[in-house]
């Protein structure tokens, strides 16, 4: 009786609320029990005929920015319409655990292993009662893509290993570069040149803002905010997707880079990022290669229009390839709001690729039909 009477309950919520048929970015975006999606710096992973999307876990009020829950993961089949899958990594409640609740989880992004058979989460993790210092790079497994995710370590990525290329003379430390001052332009030359590359070589090197992207030949990296947010790394990932290779990339030198989102179309690899400035939102950039470790070229702002200079008052955290439609990306960003962050929304929006260059353009409403007659 009981199981009937939930499953009459489920088909109801299903029909009330299973409505969505296109795409409407900032809105209040209901799930299937009719609750504003709660997934926010997230990555997607389709896995099996349904799509995955894993998020930060917010909640209310000053401290709705700390993990005080875990991260969360959502299906769906069509894009539109989200069923809650519950939490699917934890924080810990032991409170000598790196995942105890008051430490700082961002950015979960999932992806699978085809040789182990297992789902992989990497995610930024920060230490709790540290701010944002500890800079680590975090990894979860699970059996299943709806979890549970056990924790497994965290990394400084890199310790004791120069970047591929690194030039000999950049090993070593010039005189009274610690002294210069922040932004100079022989600061900005020391910085390109590995000032902090070197300050955390043994300690191993910063990740915070970060997304995995596995290639056409099952290898993967994390591509992370590295030396105080100045210079994004690439790292490659071992074969099981849980440590590193030791072949690794910078990417614009202290260019201040944050909340990298990667994809490829026809052998070329594209980034979006965002500026630094916090919660608040800044104007996104644009960068393309032909290898995924670089060099990257850079090609600016990608938005055009209205608000284009702020993102869409967003800032990027995916990139959705749609699955059977090789062409098509999707742009994934939150509207993040500090104040209280389960209210944060999401921006998604077509990607259109003009000239070998990234476009994003606002639309109040959209969905995969119009966006394949647009291209
Ligand atoms: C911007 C980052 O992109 C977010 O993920 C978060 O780390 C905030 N900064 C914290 O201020």
């Amino acid at each position: 009786m009981r199981l009937q009477y939930s499953i009459i309950i489920s088909l109801i919520s299903i029909i009330m609320f299973s409505q969505n048929k296109e795409f409407a970015p900032g809105k209040e975006w209901k799930d299937t029990d009719g609750v504003h999606i709660n997934a926010h710096g997230g990555g997607i992973l389709f896995d099996a005929g349904t799509y995955y999307w894993y998020g930060e876990y917010k909640t209310s009020g000053k401290s709705g920015n700390t993990s005080l829950i875990g991260f969360s993961c959502y299906s769906s089949k069509d894009l539109y319409n989200w069923k809650n899958e519950g939490i699917v990594l934890k924080i810990e409640s032991d409170p000598n655990s790196e995942i105890t609740k008051g430490c700082v989880m961002e950015r979960p992004k999932v992806i699978f292993n085809k040789k182990s058979g297992k789902y992989i989460m990497w995610f930024h993790l920060e230490l709790k009662g540290q701010g944002y210092n500890a800079a680590k790079a975090a990894v979860a497994v699970s059996d299943n893509p709806k979890g549970p995710f056990k924790f497994l370590k965290s990394y400084r990525p890199n310790k004791r290993v120069w970047p591929m290329g690194y030039k000999e003379e950049f090993k070593i430390a010039s005189a009274n570069e610690n002294q210069l001052k922040s932004w100079s332009p022989e600061w900005l030359t020391a910085i390109n040149n590995g000032l902090l590359v070197r300050r955390d070589f043994n300690k191993g090197q910063m990740s915070r803002d970060m997304t995995v992207y596995v290639d056409d030949d099952e290898k993967a990296y994390l591509i992370h905010s590295s030396e105080d947010n100045l210079t994004l790394h690439i790292s490659e990932l071992t074969d099981d997707y849980l440590d590193f290779t030791e072949k690794w990339t910078r990417m614009a030198p202290a260019g201040h880079n944050e909340a990298p989102a990667i994809f490829k179309k026809e052998g070329i690899y594209y980034m979006i990022t965002s500026g630094c400035t916090g919660w608040d939102p800044n104007e996104a950039r644009s960068f393309s290669s032909k290898s995924v470790l670089g060099p990257w070229k850079s090609l600016g702002n990608p938005c055009v229009g209205k608000d284009s200079e702020l993102t869409f008052h967003s800032q990027s955290t995916y990139i959705l390839p749609v699955s059977g439609k090789k062409e098509q990306f999707i742009f994934m960003a939150d509207r993040w709001k500090p104040e209280n962050p389960i209210d944060g929304g999401y921006i998604w929006l077509p990607i259109k690729i003009s000239n070998e260059k990234p476009i994003l353009e606002w639309a109040d409403k959209w969905n995969l039909n119009s966006f394949a007659e647009k291209q």
